[in-house]
């Protein structure tokens, strides 16, 4: 006899390592809200079995699936069809099942963040914006953070060369009058938000940033969460930012994004911002969905 979730709709995480994902979590509840008849997994893909298991997970019946580390790049090569927002990120964490059998990739990590922006009323028209960063993190979300019309968004990096490319390569694909308010740079006074897209929480080595670019009006975001979050966060506060979050919030808002994506319910987030950040502390949690 099948299990019961095998009769239910089929969704899952695809990542390595997804263990300690609370994608699952947060997509258990929006299920458990909205009355949808839906089981969230979780699919461990080491190197060389992404592309694999995605295909069986479809052929299985599976109807959409989150994509996290390290498989967003390789996620965009393998669908049918990319959203504009995905090529421009050059990065897909959503897959979604069609009709026809065919497959979309989308990207909700940029509307995610500016959801979760919005929810802590961080404004961005009219501010300056310092993207950290020139990885694919800071990919997914240039495009919807320009969306907004904030003055500036300045892209620094560790190594420069990166940023001036990430930028260019923006800019050649933007609508004018968005691509002239991105420019890569090496900070210039203070921002009104500073947003850590950078794996130096993760890394061994010890971070390199920016001077002089957080001040007491400063907003200070961190994409990842929990204890990769904690060095940025602890500068910030120390530089006497206004105020500092790190990327759960985000993390809970893509979520939402991707479940209206599949299921065309949006759920309500708010009582899970509250508990999430209630059961945050744990240091073993991972930063990424
Ligand atoms: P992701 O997909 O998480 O963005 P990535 O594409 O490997 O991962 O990019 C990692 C980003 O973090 C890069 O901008 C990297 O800077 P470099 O381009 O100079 O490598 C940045 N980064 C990683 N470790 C860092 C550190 N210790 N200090 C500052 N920046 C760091």
């Amino acid at each position: 006899m099948n299990s019961t979730p095998q009769r239910r709709d089929r969704y899952a995480v695809i990542g390595h390592p997804v263990t300690h994902s609370r994608s699952p979590q947060i997509h258990d509840q929006f299920a458990t809200a909205l009355a949808q008849s839906m089981h969230y997994g979780r699919i461990d893909a080491p190197p060389g079995s992404f592309a694999g298991l995605v295909r069986e997970f479809f052929a299985n019946g599976g109807l959409g699936l989150n994509v996290t580390l390290p498989h967003k790049e390789a996620a965009a090569e393998l669908v049918d069809e990319l959203s504009d927002r995905a090529r421009l990120a050059q990065a897909v964490n959503v897959l979604v099942k069609r009709q026809d059998g065919s497959l979309l990739g989308d990207n909700t990590d940029g509307a995610g963040l500016v959801a979760d922006l919005a929810r802590l009323k961080v404004q961005l028209a009219g501010h300056r914006v310092l993207i950290v960063g020139a990885g694919g993190a800071a990919r997914g979300i240039i495009g919807p953070l320009l969306d907004l019309r904030p003055t500036l968004v300045m892209v620094v990096n560790r190594t420069p060369a990166r940023a001036e490319a990430l930028v260019t390569e923006f800019k050649s694909v933007l609508p004018v009058e968005l691509g002239r308010r991105l420019i890569a740079g090496s900070g210039d006074g203070e921002f009104d938000l500073v947003i850590n897209a950078t794996s130096s929480g993760h890394a061994q080595t010890a971070a390199q940033w920016p001077s002089g670019v957080i001040g007491t009006g400063t907003f200070a975001y961190d994409l990842s969460y929990g204890a990769a979050a904690a060095p940025f966060l602890e500068l910030a506060r120390r530089q006497g930012a206004a105020g500092v979050a790190d990327g759960l919030g985000m993390l809970i808002e893509q979520a939402a994004e991707s479940f209206f994506l599949w299921r065309g319910l949006r759920p309500v987030t708010t009582a899970l911002h509250e508990t999430l950040q209630r059961s945050s502390s744990d240091p073993d949690v991972l930063n990424k969905p």
